[in-house]
């Protein structure tokens, strides 16, 4: 499917480096994509250089933005959320409500204040737990950016060694997500970005796919079993 691209605001960059969160929450809400350093000033220093790596970029957001739109999506859980990149800046492109889980507190506690900072506490709000052991929201649609892939990762490139990672870990949460896939309501959507390390359950059909961006972004329906 071919679907216009939305621009990157780098006009924002020379005349304006440092753009209040209401400039920049402008310009999500109106379709405009700023450059992701501009929105990841916002989160607390050690939480930026990360940036690249683990959170969403604003590119994917706004093609999620765009999808969920069109599919009239009401209601989000992004699984394993971070410091609240994803949940904030698509509450900032769209009218769904957004939810994120996330297993480090000090993440959680950020992603509060950023939802905070950009006004969208009322349609924001974050879990801190871990999947499996966290109660969930009944939602319209799963979000998730390999929330798994860190466990894979090498010491210097994992967030902390706060929480337990590794390959057992790994396995563990993918045995989870499937389950939670496979039980959730007939209509329910996935978010995909970069996959999640497993495999989706016979009964979604992909209904959007974007391979432009720097990782694939795909979405799928839950179809009648
Ligand atoms: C790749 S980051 C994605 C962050 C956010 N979704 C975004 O796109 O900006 C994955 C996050 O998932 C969290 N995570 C990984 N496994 C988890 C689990 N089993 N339960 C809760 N959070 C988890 C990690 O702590 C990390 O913050």
């Amino acid at each position: 499917m071919t679907v216009a691209r939305a621009p990157v605001f780098e006009e924002l960059t020379p005349v304006d480096d440092h753009p209040s969160p209401e400039r920049v929450a402008r310009a999500l809400r109106t379709g405009i994509c700023p450059v992701d350093r501009l929105f990841d000033r916002f989160l607390p220093y050690e939480l930026r250089g990360p940036s690249s790596q683990h959170w969403t970029p604003l590119a994917v957001v706004a093609r999620a933005a765009q999808w969920i739109a069109e599919l009239g999506i009401g209601s989000v859980l992004d699984i394993g959320s971070g410091p609240g990149k994803y949940c904030v800046a698509a509450a900032l492109s769209g009218e769904a409500r957004f939810t994120g889980l996330e297993q480090r507190e000090r993440l959680v506690v950020a992603a509060r204040d950023l939802a905070r900072l950009f006004g969208v506490g009322n349609r924001v709000s974050f879990i801190h737990g871990a999947l499996g052991a966290a109660q969930l929201p009944a939602v319209e649609a799963f979000y998730l950016f390999n929330p798994f892939g860190e466990n894979l990762l090498d010491a210097e490139s994992q967030l902390d060694a706060d929480v337990e990672l590794g390959a057992e870990r790994y396995e563990k949460d993918i045995v989870v997500v499937e389950r939670l896939l496979c039980d959730a309501a007939e209509g329910t959507f996935l978010l995909t970005y970069n996959g999640f390390g497993g495999r989706v359950p016979e009964h979604y059909k992909e209904v959007r796919v974007d391979r432009e961006l720097p990782n694939v972004l795909r979405m799928w329906q839950k179809s009648k079993g």
